[in-house]
């Protein structure tokens, strides 16, 4: 069976909240509509909007009810925040940015920050030669100061896990150790449920984001997660297991551009 990709944010997510165990991880998620652009930054104050076939955090815009005010309201794309003074005007303006397709809308997540930049992590999870499910690589990714998406390919900085999140771990009492435990269990736990929904599913990267309870939310699920962002970990190993298990369900084949690709990239040229 060839390597199943599943490119619907939406699909993935329905999925998602089928599960009951699961279904609190995600944040509120529902098709875009007037109405329900409304009704959740009534509920939520912060809400994302992006498209349910995109990558790389292209076309996510942040919108925001303004703090202390009943009507004001803030949009942003890329590095530019706008502000309005009512939704109408808002409203007008996002339909002007967004592109003429499928749109989803989600309940925001206050993501952590470190000097003001916001960061989430990227879990990847993968087949192992003996047929499990198991987490192989935890990384953070800092997004660019003035943007809203964490993306390595809008301009993020990948880091480990523990330097994002020492100082709030350690606040509330808990080892770095348990937290990567409990990401890791959440990865295996999100691939066994897309796993059953869509067979054939080998490897997925799960965008988590990190509330200021230490809560973890399910952001999104990729079906082609990039490999190589943990190549920026210091711990060689990890990117080393990531592609032998790829290599073994057939993602990477020896003399392949994929594996060219692969040897260029760890000889620091990507
Ligand atoms: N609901 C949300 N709350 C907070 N941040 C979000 C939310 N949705 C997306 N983001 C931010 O935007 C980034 C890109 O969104 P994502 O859903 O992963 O789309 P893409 O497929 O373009 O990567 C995420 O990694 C995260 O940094
Ligand atoms: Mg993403």
């Amino acid at each position: 069976m060839p390597i199943r990709r599943i490119s619907s944010k939406w699909a993935k997510t329905e999925a998602l909240l089928a599960s009951t165990e699961l279904r609190g991880l995600v944040p509120d998620t529902r098709p875009f509509e007037p109405d329900t652009v409304r009704d959740m930054l009534d509920e939520y104050g912060m809400i994302y909007v992006k498209p349910v076939n995109g990558t790389f955090g292209n076309g996510v815009i942040r919108l925001a009810k303004t703090i202390g005010s009943d009507d004001g309201y803030t949009l942003q794309a890329g590095e530019k925040q706008i502000s309005f003074p009512s939704f109408d005007d808002m409203y007008d303006a996002l339909l002007k940015l967004k592109r003429p397709r499928p749109y989803l809308s989600q309940q925001g997540i206050e993501l952590l920050k470190q000097d003001g930049r916001r960061f989430d992590f990227r879990v990847m999870v993968q087949v192992s030669p003996t047929g499990q499910w198991e987490t192989t690589g935890i990384i953070g990714r800092l997004a660019h100061p003035r943007k809203i998406v964490t993306n390595y390919h809008a301009g993020g900085t990948p880091l480990p896990m523990e330097t994002l999140m020492k100082a709030h771990l350690e606040k509330a009492g808990r080892t770095s150790r348990g937290y990567r435990l409990e990401l890791s269990r959440l990865g295996v736990d999100v691939a066994s449920v897309l796993g059953k929904r869509f067979p054939g599913l080998k490897e997925i990267g799960i965008d988590v984001a990190v509330d200021t309870e230490l809560k973890p939310w399910i952001l999104e699920v990729n079906t082609l997660p990039d490999p190589y962002i943990f190549l920026r970990l210091p711990d060689r190993s990890v990117y080393r297991r990531i592609r032998k298990y790829a290599t073994a369900y057939g993602r990477f084949r020896r003399g392949t551009r994929a594996s060219a690709n692969f040897r260029r990239r760890r000889a620091g040229k990507r």
